[in-house]
């Protein structure tokens, strides 16, 4: 049994559908439903009893103190967490409660539980934390990619919350030997990605007809990570990671927004060609975001070279399905694009010229 936070998510969902293909391992999946959590991902596993859904806070000590004692899971992974850059931008305080308090929590109870165990099991149990390459800072043109040594130089609220909490997973280790892994991964894409994010906002607001809004020049540098594989290289960490290191993940696929922008155009032109011509036309550059950070890239080759993890993915091959899986799935669009959806939509691009 392994406990996953955050399970209702994007990468999260991704993951507990991944592992119960895999594996018949039960999941205890704990998450708290915020606007970015869906039972609907989720869907496909009604009835199957190797996955426990239970709707809950990661900040409710009392909570995963009962669970833990309940389930007894041999490991815990941890997505939980408030993610988008744009939001933590007009409201930062959510991002240092649930990514900050809620890692901390997490961290006590995962160490009480951990004390209790017997020798056997203690040396078995493992942390993992799933942080993000945002936590490095930005690159310059002719930096090299991040590698797990890279000094941390977070520039959002979003980012600094959760170099926040890969310090505290770091020190929980450190000092009182809980067994944990970090991965800190590049940006993802693929199905279940909510529409706030820039492939699948590109994709909806195509689709309706709606300008693309690409932020300054949109020559701003993502090194784009297809999701399962994602979850295969938390599986490979799980499987045979060191507890207290840092294992870098990414796609090996540096690409600026403006041709992620125009892939997707050319893409819907192919699979769902527009009678008012070529989704290009709909591309607007827009004020720029705030603290933008220029240029991701990660030096995924330490968990290739420990771990013989690699991604299975091309981002041509990756990209396809994604724009694929959208188009066959408009029904899961148009349920999360809910009232709150288009609150979010006015607040984050009302004020851009
Ligand atoms: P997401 O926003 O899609 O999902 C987050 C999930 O956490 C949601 O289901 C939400 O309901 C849940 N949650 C939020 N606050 C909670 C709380 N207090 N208690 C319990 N559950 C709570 O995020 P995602 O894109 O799936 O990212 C998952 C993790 O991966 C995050 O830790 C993120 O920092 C990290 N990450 C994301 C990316 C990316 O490209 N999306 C890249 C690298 C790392
Ligand atoms: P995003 O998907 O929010 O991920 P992150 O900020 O965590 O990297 O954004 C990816 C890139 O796309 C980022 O450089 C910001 C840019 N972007 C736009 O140009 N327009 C948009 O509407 C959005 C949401 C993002």
């Amino acid at each position: 049994m392994i406990l996953v936070t955050g399970g209702a998510g994007f990468i999260g969902a991704n993951f507990v559908l991944d592992w119960l293909r895999n594996c018949d391992e039960p999941v205890v999946n704990l998450d708290a439903l915020t606007y970015a959590g869906n039972l609907e991902n989720l869907a496909s596993l009604k009835g199957d009893a190797r996955h426990i859904f239970v709707h809950g806070d990661i900040c409710d000590r009392e909570l995963i103190d009962r669970l833990l004692a309940e389930h007894q899971p041999r490991a815990i992974v941890h997505f939980a967490a408030e993610s988008h850059v744009d939001r933590s931008i007009h409201g930062p305080g959510d991002f240092i409660r649930t990514n900050v308090n809620g890692t901390f929590t997490l961290l006590e109870a995962a160490r009480g539980h951990w004390m209790g165990l017997d020798a056997e099991a203690k040396a078995a149990f493992r942390f993992h934390h799933v942080s993000t390459d945002e936590v490095y800072g930005s690159l310059g043109p002719n930096d090299p990619a991040f590698s797990e040594t890279k000094t941390y130089e977070p520039n959002s609220p979003y980012s600094a919350s959760k170099a926040a909490s890969d310090h505290l997973v770091r020190a929980w280790h450190h000092t009182y030997g809980l067994p944990v892994t970090t991965s800190n991964c590049s940006n993802n894409y693929g199905p279940y990605h909510f529409p706030e994010k820039l492939i699948p906002l590109m994709i909806a607001n195509a689709l309706a007809g709606k300008p693309l809004p690409v932020y300054g020049d949109g020559q701003q540098i993502r090194d784009w990570l297809y999701v399962t594989d994602h979850c295969s290289a938390i599986r490979a960490i799980l499987q045979a990671g060191k507890p207290g290191e840092v294992y870098n993940v990414g796609g090996w696929n540096e690409k600026p927004n403006i041709e992620i922008v125009h892939t997707l155009c050319a893409l819907l032109d192919e699979l769902k060609p527009d009678a008012a011509g070529s989704y290009s036309r709909l591309i607007t550059y827009v004020t720029d975001r705030p603290g933008h950070d220029r240029r991701y890239a990660i030096d995924a080759r330490k968990i290739e070279r420990e771990l013989g993890w690699r991604p299975a993915e091309t981002f041509e091959t990756g990209i396809r399905k994604t724009v694929e899986w959208y188009l066959a799935n408009q029904d899961w669009v148009a349920h999360v694009q809910s009232g709150a959806y288009r609150d979010w939509l006015d607040k984050n691009y009302a004020g851009r010229s």
